[in-house]
């Protein structure tokens, strides 16, 4: 079975296309990296897979039914949750806090409830970061605990919208790497986005690049060329490799590489 199946998707605020007659079939175990500009669409293609967001045609099935809000099936680590970093919690709480469906309530939990709590934290190997108060954690651990509390309940298919964002590349590598291991340890498909490629190679199976309406989903070897990069684009790209780096130049310029900024 597919994990996720879009056919003939369209998406749209306003009148622009975001997304535009997109079909596409990712089969259940894959580790994606999702790729493309700021603005190609990597956040609303998730909150769609979410049934948040509403193609304006073409139907979406997640884990073999149509896309609805409130899938149990689906973790999701959403892109701004600088929320995070100015709570008291303790990292416990900030994961337990999504069981019970409620997020930053103090919910009572039942004791299987907890359970799952530590067998996520013991997961992303974050059981020493549970009685921390979250303010004191690193961005990375941080990012440990919210992948943690996307894993409660099980999922099939985890959405991690951006996790790299502030990290250093020290902390990128660890979190890749943990999503590599939850995908291997628990066969879970997982859709990974980011504006650079190069902390996801070696670990994805494949890419689906996002660019001006347009998707092309493949190994690194068939998406990451010149004419795939050059249409999604809009503008001549070239693709270097160097060593195990791969560089997406516009003329000189490099086109992944973002403005970081790193908190550790
Ligand atoms: N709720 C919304 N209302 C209007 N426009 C939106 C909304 N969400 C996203 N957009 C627009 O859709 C485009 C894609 O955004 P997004 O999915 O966030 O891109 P990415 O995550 O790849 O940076 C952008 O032009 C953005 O401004
Ligand atoms: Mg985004």
């Amino acid at each position: 079975m597919a994990a996720l199946s879009l056919t003939h998707v369209t998406i749209s605020f306003g009148s622009r296309p975001v997304l535009s007659d997109i079909s596409m079939q990712i089969e259940a175990g894959q580790f994606v990296g999702v790729l493309g500009p700021n603005g190609a669409g990597k956040s609303t293609l998730m909150q769609a897979i979410l049934g948040l967001v509403r193609p304006e045609a073409g139907a979406i099935q997640v884990l073999g039914r149509a896309a609805t809000r409130g899938n149990a099936g689906i973790g999701y680590v959403p892109q701004s949750r600088s929320a995070a970093t100015r709570l008291r919690l303790r990292g416990w709480d900030l994961v337990a806090g999504a069981s019970n469906g409620r997020r930053w309530g103090l919910p009572i939990l039942s004791r299987a409830a907890r359970r799952d709590v530590d067998r996520v934290l013991d997961t992303v190997g974050a059981t020493d970061l549970a009685h921390r108060p979250v303010c004191e954690l690193s961005g990375g651990q941080r990012q440990r605990l919210l992948i943690a509390q996307a894993l409660l309940g099980r999922p099939r298919l985890l959405l991690l919208d951006e996790p790299l964002i502030s990290l250093d590349p020290q902390h990128q590598r660890s979190v890749v790497e943990l999503a590599a291991r939850i995908r291997r340890e628990a066969g879970i498909t997982v859709l990974f986005s980011a504006h650079d490629l190069n902390p996801l190679l070696g670990a994805v199976d494949q890419v689906l690049y996002l660019g001006r309406g347009h998707a092309a989903l493949g190994t690194v070897a068939d998406v990451v060329t010149g004419p795939v990069l050059t249409r999604l684009y809009g503008v001549p790209i070239e693709v270097l490799r160097i060593e195990d780096r791969i560089f997406v130049l516009s003329g000189r310029i490099e086109v992944e590489r973002g403005a970081h900024v790193h908190d550790a």
